[in-house]
């Protein structure tokens, strides 16, 4: 089921090549070779791939965070390389990372009230919100409130936490400016298998309410299927297949999708 014009992303024949100096010249090492798939509104996207296969590049530059060689990226119709500094904040409100480190992508000296509430003090004209204390404090425990912490958080800082309540910090700030689509590039790989578990569970909860797209990177296989409408496989850099979640599963069509699928052990009974 493809809509020509109606997918919140389009990745449209991208490259990205490094150079790599061989000990005799460099030579341009492709890490994303004309990959082109569409994410459409309300799905999960999954994206599954051996260590190294590429899936970290194509979701910068999906954010515009790496720049394509070849190819174009859309997001939300606008090309998200040659976009205009209004249409990048445009973009950032409707697209949020999550990554794996949740300690990285947290200010240390930050506590939860400001880093969960930051995003709506650099996009408060676009979002149209006074900035008072009051006002940020009540939209914080709301934030916060939607991942399962309260306001006995708002004062400490990411130091203070397990890795499962610092990745639910970071998810309810993506939330803050109400994206559409939240990129997941690996969100639970770095926890627990239980605590990792209750994330994925809190995704999906919070998929449903706000009607949210997903695009969802894991090497995990069962995580994946569990999670996604669609999979998609990529292998050095190649989008190796790419189907729906059941089907592929049930039928790959490739050697590397099996063995992916053989390769990882099924969910523990807490997710499934
Ligand atoms: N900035 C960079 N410069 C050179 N090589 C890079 C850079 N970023 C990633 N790579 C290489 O691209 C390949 C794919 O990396 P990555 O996208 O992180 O894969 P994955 O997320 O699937 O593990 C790897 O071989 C990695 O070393
Ligand atoms: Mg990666």
């Amino acid at each position: 089921m493809y809509h020509l014009g109606m997918a919140l992303v389009e990745v449209n024949s991208v490259w990205k090549s490094y150079p790599r100096w061989t000990g005799l010249r460099n030579e341009p090492q492709h890490v994303v070779q004309d990959v082109s798939f569409a994410i459409e509104p309300g799905e999960t996207l999954g994206l599954v791939g051996e260590s190294g296969s590429g899936k970290t590049t194509l979701a910068r530059m999906i954010l515009g965070l790496v720049e394509p060689s070849r190819g174009s990226v859309r997001v939300d119709g606008t090309d998200v390389a040659s976009a205009s500094a209004s249409e990048l904040r445009r973009l950032r409100r409707q697209m949020q990372p999550v990554f794996q480190d949740p300690y990285a992508a947290l200010n240390p000296r930050m506590n939860v009230l400001d880093i969960v509430t930051e995003p709506l003090i650099i996009h408060r004209r676009e979002v149209g919100i006074k900035t008072d204390r009051a006002t940020l404090r009540a939209k914080a425990i709301e934030f916060l409130s939607e991942v399962g912490l309260d306001d006995s958080v708002l004062a400490r800082h990411p130091h203070e936490f397990s890795g499962g309540q610092r990745q639910r910090i970071n998810i309810a700030r993506a939330l803050a400016l109400r994206p559409k689509l939240l990129i997941l590039d690996e969100p639970v790989s770095a926890l627990d298998v239980s605590v990792g578990a209750q994330v994925v569970n809190l995704l999906r909860r919070l998929q449903r309410e706000h009607g949210l797209t997903y695009l969802f990177i894991s090497h995990s296989m069962p995580l994946v299927r569990y999670l996604s409408t669609r999979i998609a496989v990529m292998g050095r850099g190649r989008l190796v297949e790419l189907g729906e979640a059941v089907d592929l599963c049930a039928n790959p069509s490739q050697a590397y999708t099996r063995q992916l699928i053989e390769a990882t052990p099924e969910l523990p009974a807490s997710v499934a």
